[in-house]
């Protein structure tokens, strides 16, 4: 069979170096931090039971209704390419019993996540969450160190232009309350709704809340406001997180309209966002799901947890840790006219050993090939060895950025290469 080249899937991307290892070092910086904070790494698989999203993330929302990868295996069970992974570690919580752990657990991931939407810049079908989830603690203590232990995170990573974003949705009676107001304002408008709105007025009424069309934004303005139904606890709690956030000086505004796509939040919700990604673009978002646990079967455990979408991240990734990060380009070890190749790989192993990462030329081509190549892929150091130098114990260093070129005994190169970078 012939045809075409085969292609990437829409919507997913291959990631290659040296763009990998910014990402490998975005994620050394996760596990750092988060172990610091007495987190610990869980790998739930990427398929569940379509059924624990359907429950767990809810029915109504767009993820449930539009975006998931679900397809039937080969006995017929349905299965979904996990959108999400709350649901997933919220089953795992149940599944192995980690009730009876000491609490707070505290987990957290850092994997793929799949959701079919239209692809466009940050927003892939196949994308990346780094998430964390602290199970056990209704608190806003914990509220508070999860989402200091995620500005340390990207204070680590260098940003300093985010912006938290923070509501508190009340518990489920206030939600119902507000629910109901909403509807009961909004019913009058139905005809000048979105298709899209018209349905959530019925399914989901809080979603609206995030429209973008003008009509409704307007529509909105004059609408009762959910912290107007707030209960007291929530709202004390909501205070104390935002008191512990001044404290550590740790800017957040608060965004009444924001009330996040999932159904499973309860309490305080959050996003982050970057100026550099479109406003609408979170890089983060998260908050409390008190009731998703019992909700899947387990005890009533409350739970806050976030996941950043790494794609995104990675987009608006300072500069300055991009390029700390990045591979340094390798020392080229060259023979110069016939040489023995033992010898030209122990050199090597001498310069690996001190430190440096090393490739060397072993196609045969000229010296001056060699140097014309090296220079192309941005090398600067180029080690020019001879038969009768290096039983001399000596080599010459071309700095291909200065132009010159020093004869050096062998155990001076490592050092007048990393002195020089
Ligand atoms: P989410 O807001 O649906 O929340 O997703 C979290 C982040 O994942 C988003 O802010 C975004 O950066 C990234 N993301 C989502 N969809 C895409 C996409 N198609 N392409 C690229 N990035 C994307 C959750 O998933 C919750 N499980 C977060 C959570 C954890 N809540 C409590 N614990």
């Amino acid at each position: 069979m012939s045809g075409g080249a085969i292609r990437s899937v829409k919507g997913t991307r291959d990631l290659l170096p040296p763009e990998t290892e910014v990402w490998a070092a975005v994620e050394a910086t996760a596990r750092r931090v988060f172990s610091s904070y007495g987190y610990g790494e869980i790998r739930t698989p990427v398929l569940e039971e379509t059924e624990l999203f359907v429950r767990g993330v809810g029915e109504g929302t767009d993820i449930v209704g539009k975006e998931m990868y679900t397809f039937a295996d080969k006995k017929g069970r349905s299965l979904t390419l996990r959108p999400e992974s709350t649901a997933a570690v919220a089953r795992a919580f149940v599944e192995h019993g980690m009730a009876e752990w000491p609490t707070p657990v505290k987990l957290y991931y850092i994997g793929p996540h799949f959701r079919y939407e239209r692809p466009q810049r940050g927003r892939y079908r196949q994308f990346f969450q780094i998430g964390a989830e602290l199970v056990g603690d209704e608190g806003p203590l914990s509220d508070a160190e999860l989402l200091l232990m995620l500005v340390g995170f990207l204070g680590a990573l260098e940003f300093d232009d985010l912006v938290v974003r923070l509501n508190t949705l009340g518990d489920e009676a206030a939600r119902s309350r507000y629910r109901a107001a909403l509807t009961e304002y909004l019913r009058p408008f139905a005809a000048e709704l979105s298709d899209d709105s018209r349905r959530r007025l019925d399914e989901n009424p809080l979603r609206i809340l995030d429209t973008k069309a003008p009509r409704e934004r307007e529509l909105l303005a004059g609408a009762p406001r959910l912290d107007a139904c707030l209960d007291e606890k929530s709202r004390e709690h909501f205070a104390t997180v935002r008191r512990i956030l001044d404290r550590f000086e740790v800017a957040h505004s608060v965004e009444p309209g924001l009330v996040r796509g999932l159904d499973y939040y309860t309490s305080t919700v959050f996003e982050i966002a970057s100026a550099g990604l479109g406003a609408q673009d979170a890089i983060v978002g998260g908050g409390r799901y008190d009731g998703l646990i019992a909700d899947l079967g387990g005890p009533a455990v409350p739970a806050i947890g976030f996941a950043i979408g790494q794609d995104r991240l990675i987009d608006v990734l300072p500069e300055s840790f991009r390029r700390r990060h990045l591979p340094r380009t390798p020392v080229v070890v060259t023979p110069a006219g016939l040489v023995d190749a033992g010898a030209l790989l122990a050199l090597a192993g001498e310069l690996r050993s001190a430190g440096l990462a090393v490739t060397m030329e072993l196609t045969g081509r000229s010296v001056k090939a060699a140097l014309k190549r090296a220079h192309r892929s941005g090398v600067r150091f180029v080690v020019l060895a001879g038969e009768e130098e290096l039983e001399l114990g000596r080599a010459q260093l071309k700095d291909l950025e200065t132009g010159t070129q020093t004869e050096l005994p062998r155990a001076a190169l490592a050092a007048a290469i990393l002195e020089a970078t």
